[in-house]
């Protein structure tokens, strides 16, 4: 079945960067979130993000306003029966993505493929809640969307080699790298990333250095893009903290406990970029 329309669940920091993405390659888009509020912001995230490669000179005006046009935000998930491959890129939470796929499995159509761009969670366990585990897949982006060219893919216990070939297909559609991961907590990306993150987190709570030194060390000793405070910072501490609880968890290994000091950063609210606070200052979000 051609893919003409996809549908992205979540118009947050992930779900918005994906529907700019896709909507770019040509897609028709229907993006969802609960309230009309979230729904706007993202698409006011995108319509941002698409005004720097306007500038950029990457696209033109009219372009832009093309892409915008392809996407229609929704506040009801039921209208993702027009989708044609969904992807999901609600918040980090297992019982929340459960509740996701279970309502998506009774809205959408049995032949297409259900998707989950999660950082962590088990792929297999979010396909038997549904009634078609086969079609059941993680397609994980990495932030910002338009500007990362990976995507891991994930295939549960069930998932079918068909619904592997057809999301590594859209993915190279879509202009990403895909790479195959097998299904374990935190899955390759985060199972290497989040140790690095929690120990520059236990170096800023121990007194080894301070924010700005930490990341002046990994970026310029190490040529990383950004040090790995600005990043969880970035990818937002409740989203760090949920991942390493998932591979506390499920690996059982001590050495993924999380950080004190990660866990009162988000009790306060300080929740990185998207709330202006987090390691670093951002001002007004
Ligand atoms: N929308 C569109 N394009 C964007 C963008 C956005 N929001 N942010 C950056 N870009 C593009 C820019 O247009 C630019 O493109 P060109 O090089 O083609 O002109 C390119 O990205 C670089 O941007 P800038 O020059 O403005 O800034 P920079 O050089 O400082 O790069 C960055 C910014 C791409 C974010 C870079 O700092 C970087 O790669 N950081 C690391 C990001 C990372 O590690 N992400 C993975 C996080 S882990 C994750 O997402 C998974 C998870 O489960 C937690």
């Amino acid at each position: 079945m051609a893919i003409k329309t996809i549908g992205v669940v979540g118009a947050g920091q992930m779900g918005s960067g994906i529907a700019q993405v896709a909507a770019t390659s040509n897609f028709h888009v229907i993006m969802s979130d609960i309230s009309e509020a979230l729904v706007e912001r993202g698409k006011s995230h995108i319509s941002k993000s698409l005004d720097r490669m306007v500038q950029k000179e990457k696209i033109n005006p009219s372009q832009k306003k093309e892409v915008m046009a392809r996407i229609e935000g929704t506040i009801d998930l039921g209208k993702m029966k027009g989708a044609d491959f969904v992807i999901e890129a609600a918040t980090e939470n297992e019982g929340l993505k459960l509740s996701i796929f279970r309502e998506l499995d009774g809205i959408c159509s049995k032949e297409i493929v259900l998707s989950s761009n999660t950082s962590s969670i088990s792929i297999t366990k979010i396909g038997s809640a549904t009634t078609r585990p086969e079609k059941v897949i993680g397609m994980h982006f990495m932030n910002p969307v338009p500007a990362m060219e990976l995507v891991e893919i994930i295939k549960g216990l069930a998932t079918s080699d068909e619904t592997f070939r057809t999301t590594k297909g859209l993915a190279e559609e879509l202009g990403k790298t895909p790479v195959e991961a097998n299904d374990f907590p935190g899955f390759i990306s985060n199972r290497i990333l989040m140790p690095m993150i929690n120990e520059a987190i236990y170096a800023l709570f121990e007194g080894v250095g301070d924010p700005e030194a930490i990341d002046k060390v990994m970026k310029l000793g190490m040529n990383h893009p950004m040090g790995p405070l600005a990043l969880a910072d970035l990818i937002g501490l409740d989203t760090v903290l949920a991942i390493l609880q998932v591979l506390q968890e499920g690996l059982g290994d001590p050495k993924y406990r999380p950080c004190p000091l990660l866990k009162k950063y988000v009790d306060a609210g300080y929740l990185g970029r998207k709330t202006g606070r987090g390691f670093f200052n951002y001002g007004e979000t």
